[in-house]
């Protein structure tokens, strides 16, 4: 089972990124925290596309990314080969990005959600496996064919 679970956030998801590193802390996680580490106005790529680039690589099988919205730390991470990242705002939504869409990264509106809310739909994320099967030919026509 994975338990080192790389992180990161602009200011927009900073307070919920700090609340969710407590949770995985106290429940025998190890975070790697790509930032942002103060609530100063940041720019989302400059902390998700390095996480992203380390999803894409294989550094790591599962991360976690927000910011107000979720938007767009998740558009900057589905730029990456082989990253699937998914904006969940609810348990069954997390849960569904797991079991059909295989979602390597959970993407979080830190404005819109409660820090509560979030630390159950990660708790899904990481507990949940890809169903496969008929779910397998669908993501694999996910990103379009080279030339
Ligand atoms: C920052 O104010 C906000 O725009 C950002 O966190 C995010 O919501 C963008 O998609």
């Amino acid at each position: 089972m994975n338990r080192i679970i790389p992180i990161a956030s602009d200011h927009g998801g900073f307070e919920m990124k700090q609340f969710l590193i407590g949770k995985l802390e106290e429940t025998g996680y190890e975070v790697v925290d790509f930032g942002t580490h103060s609530p100063d106005s940041i720019d989302y790529p400059d902390v998700i596309h390095p996480l992203a680039t380390a999803i894409e690589r294989g550094e790591y099988p599962l991360g976690i990314i927000l910011c107000g919205s979720g938007n767009g730390a998740q558009m900057t991470a589905n730029h990456h080969h082989g990253v699937r990242a998914a904006l969940c705002w609810n348990v069954e939504i997390a849960r569904l990005a797991r079991q059909h869409n295989d979602a390597n990264i959970l993407a979080l509106p830190g404005r819109f959600v409660s820090n509560e809310m979030a630390w159950e739909m990660v708790e899904v994320f990481l507990n949940t496996g890809f169903e496969g099967g008929r779910h397998k030919k669908r993501i694999e026509k996910i990103e379009p064919k080279e030339n």
